[in-house]
């Protein structure tokens, strides 16, 4: 049975699907305001196409389907995709990880497709700061995915916060109550300076031991948990008798590459083997050849580097090679 083992005895198998880079938002972490040019439609893989990619991921060992944007929602048609993903054989995990705008009126034909669980992005409780955060949409909308995936059975259910310097810090105190009330896994994020984003990052990156110093100052006893499944690079508490948990999530503060076993197919066809390096592999040179795309997988494995160097950039140092120039919305986190 082949294994995608890399250079530094990392075995994959996890690959994260972008779908679109469009979004239904602009979130100042990941797009500017003004949106971005983006990739034309006939640019984008057909879902036939990410399919033949799947299924060569299969065969080299990947077990585990996430599907991202952009905002993946906003591609027509994403249950036919997800019901050819859960159609391959050995598949254990399909997952999706969305904006939660559009969740609500999918939910339940997404999970009969075999869509398993969501990750729903809400980095703020606060309908203004919503606006301010996200730039367009409505929290309310959000909310009512959320609801709507628990109701389908997409669980557990993840919500990603993106903490931000001057922006979200002040409500830690509430996420972390809300993974206390309800059963739902609360996953604060470091922001990560991802294409070209330095001077925003530089602004308001802010590390997560804030995150447990809150915690204390609030009173509350903490203990490791196992976290909910699939919870890659997360590290997981629960408030003593909470009904849900939360993560932290901090490539920057605490690097987690050595335990890497992701690779990601960019919406317009390149396998990237790392989030913050620019190499990639087109995989359109190997469409219809099962055994070129299999070697474009062990390829990615010979390239894939050991680490990311985000702190190297916070402390002004130089870095070892060139990072990547997609923004985060066109790689999908
Ligand atoms: P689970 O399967 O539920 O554990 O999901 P996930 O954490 O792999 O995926 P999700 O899309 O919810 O990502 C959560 C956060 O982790 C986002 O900010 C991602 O950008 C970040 N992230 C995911 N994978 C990686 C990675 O390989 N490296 C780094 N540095 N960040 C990652
Ligand atoms: N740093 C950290 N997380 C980010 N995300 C998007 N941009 C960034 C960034 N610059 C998160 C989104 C989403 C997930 C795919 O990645 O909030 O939950
Ligand atoms: Fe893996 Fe790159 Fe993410 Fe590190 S930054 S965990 S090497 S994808």
């Amino acid at each position: 049975m082949p294994a995608l083992i890399d250079r530094f005895g990392r075995k994959h198998t996890y690959l994260r699907i972008s779908v679109t880079d469009r979004c239904n938002l602009r979130c100042l972490y990941c797009m500017p305001e003004e949106g971005m040019v983006f990739m034309d439609q006939d640019k984008l893989l057909s879902y036939a196409h990410i399919l033949e990619v799947a299924e060569s991921a299969v065969r080299m060992g990947i077990r585990k389907f996430r599907i991202t944007g952009g905002e993946p929602l906003v591609r027509p048609g994403l249950d036919e995709l997800i019901a050819g993903l859960s159609a391959l054989p050995g598949v254990d995990d399909i997952s999706l990880t969305t904006n939660g705008l559009l969740l609500a009126p999918q939910a339940r034909k997404l999970k009969e497709a075999g869509l398993k669980r969501v990750n729903i992005s809400l980095d703020t409780l606060d309908a203004t700061r919503f606006k301010f955060i996200a730039r367009r949409g409505d929290l309310n909308k959000v909310f009512e995915g959320v609801e709507a995936a628990a109701e389908a059975g997409l669980t557990p259910i993840k919500l990603n916060c993106v903490l931000l310097k001057g922006v979200n810090e002040d409500e830690i105190g509430k996420f972390l109550k809300l993974s206390q009330e309800q059963p739902l896994h609360v996953r604060f994020i470091e922001y990560m300076p991802i294409g070209h984003d330095d001077e925003n990052w530089r602004n308001h990156y802010l590390p997560l031991s804030r995150v447990l110093e809150e915690a204390e100052k609030l009173g509350f006893s903490l203990r490791h948990d196992e976290g909910p499944k699939g919870s890659g690079p997360s590290e997981n508490w629960r408030i003593e008798g909470g009904a849900g948990t939360f993560g932290l999530i901090h490539p920057i503060s605490d690097q987690f590459c050595k335990n890497c076993n992701r690779l990601r197919l960019t919406a317009d066809g390149n396998i990237k083997p790392c989030l913050y390096w620019m190499d990639e592999l087109n995989v359109r040179q190997a469409l219809g050849s099962g055994e070129a795309m299999d070697r474009l997988f062990l390829r990615a494995m010979d390239i894939k580097p050991e680490n990311h160097e985000m702190a190297a950039l916070l402390a002004g140092e130089k870095l070892s090679h060139v990072p990547t120039e997609r923004r985060m919305s066109q790689i999908g986190g």
